[in-house]
């Protein structure tokens, strides 16, 4: 464990770096007789918006495998991590101070994301497997000890069909209070796709096939919707996210400028949906963007950088609807870690 936060400083040095090669370009050698371009920056980092919390978990050599997945349960308190790897348990089931509570080991080979639904008479998690085995290409519910109420798509069989509901290495799932249900397949299958079934597992609508035009996916791998009404999908092998209208399906905008250096690989908003964050795995950053008010996305902006150590591996993320507190799963470093709000 132990591999902590460095080098915002590191950050800012490069930001400024950039914007000494931007100016080089406008004005420098060579371009003085071309029209000015203006030039869009993403970046508008005023100020550091969270701290790691090093308190959390109390005892971090909990993690025994590697995770890939978290998930918070804001009105219990409780935070789900899905975890891989031989003989290990593949749920741990933490509070939100810091204490393993449960661990369960059922019916799940690869779990890939994990989705905790909470309302007033229900409280589940649902958790999409990418195994290939007999229990793979499904997505399952799970009371909150454990016990499998439900499965999504066939055990064992990678497919594509809507009746019944097929996945291929199904990447995340999200559940609304309504009983919709939207998921992105997959995590590099036969399937780039963003679906959006009834309760009783009925397509409303499907959208993507592999591509990289609009409303096209590669590897769509994480999924969530807002209250104005917009489903926001990680594109990640397209390194941008894009947006779309949860009644229609209709496509509603792509950002990525944000993600020049690597794609994003989850999708999650503030309780406030003020912010929008997202990991970028392989340059071990996590990434604040603005989140914009209702309707046209417009262009991403970066308001905040979260720049973990080297390998750590940032890979999914979830966000306390009550604490604001930020869990991300660190698939390098092996473990979950928490970054909580600063005034
Ligand atoms: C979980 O199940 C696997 C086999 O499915 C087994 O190898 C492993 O030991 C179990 N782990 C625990 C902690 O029970
Ligand atoms: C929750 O369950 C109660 C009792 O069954 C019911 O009256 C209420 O409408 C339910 N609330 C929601 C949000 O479904
Ligand atoms: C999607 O397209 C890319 C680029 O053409 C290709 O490398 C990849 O194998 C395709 N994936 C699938 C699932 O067809």
């Amino acid at each position: 464990m132990g591999l902590r936060q460095f080098g915002r400083a590191r950050l800012l040095l490069l930001g400024g770096v950039a914007s000494v090669l931007v100016l080089a370009a406008l004005y420098g050698p060579g371009r003085g007789s071309q029209p000015l371009v203006l030039f869009f920056s993403p970046w508008r980092i005023e100020k550091q918006l969270y701290k790691l919390d090093l308190s959390w978990p109390k005892f971090p050599e909990l993690f025994t495998g590697q995770t890939f997945c978290v998930a918070v349960d804001h009105i219990h308190g409780l935070v789900y991590v899905g975890q891989r790897g031989d003989h290990v348990p593949k749920v741990l089931v933490f509070s939100e101070e810091g204490y393993l509570l449960q661990a369960w080991n059922t019916t799940l080979e690869m779990p890939h994301g994990i989705f905790a639904l909470n309302t007033a008479n229900d409280s589940s998690v649902w958790i999409t497997d990418v195994g290939t085995g007999e229990y793979g290409h499904t997505i399952k519910q799970y009371s909150p000890s454990g016990k499998l109420l439900q499965v999504l798509g066939i055990p064992g069989v990678a497919g594509s069909g809507t009746n019944p509901v097929q996945f291929d290495q199904p990447a995340e799932i999200y559940v609304e209070h309504t009983g919709d249900i939207y998921v992105v397949d997959g995590d590099g299958g036969m399937n780039n796709r963003l679906l959006k079934l009834t309760e009783d597992l009925k397509t409303l609508w499907l959208r993507g096939e592999n591509g990289s035009g609009t409303a096209q996916f590669r590897i769509p791998h994480s999924v969530t919707v807002d209250s104005f009404g917009r489903v926001w999908v990680a594109d990640r092998g397209n390194q941008r996210i894009q947006a779309f209208d949860k009644t229609t399906g209709e496509w509603l905008g792509s950002w990525s400028d944000c993600f020049v250096e690597d794609g994003p690989y989850s999708v999650r908003l503030t309780a406030d949906e003020k912010y929008m964050i997202t990991a970028q795995l392989n340059i071990d950053r996590v990434l604040i963007l603005a989140a914009p008010p209702v309707g046209s996305i417009g262009d991403c902006v970066v308001v905040d950088t979260i720049q973990l150590a080297a390998r750590v591996r940032p890979h999914l993320l979830d966000i306390s609807m009550k604490s604001g507190a930020v869990y991300v799963a660190e698939i390098g470093a092996q473990q979950v870690q928490k970054y909580v709000p600063l005034d």
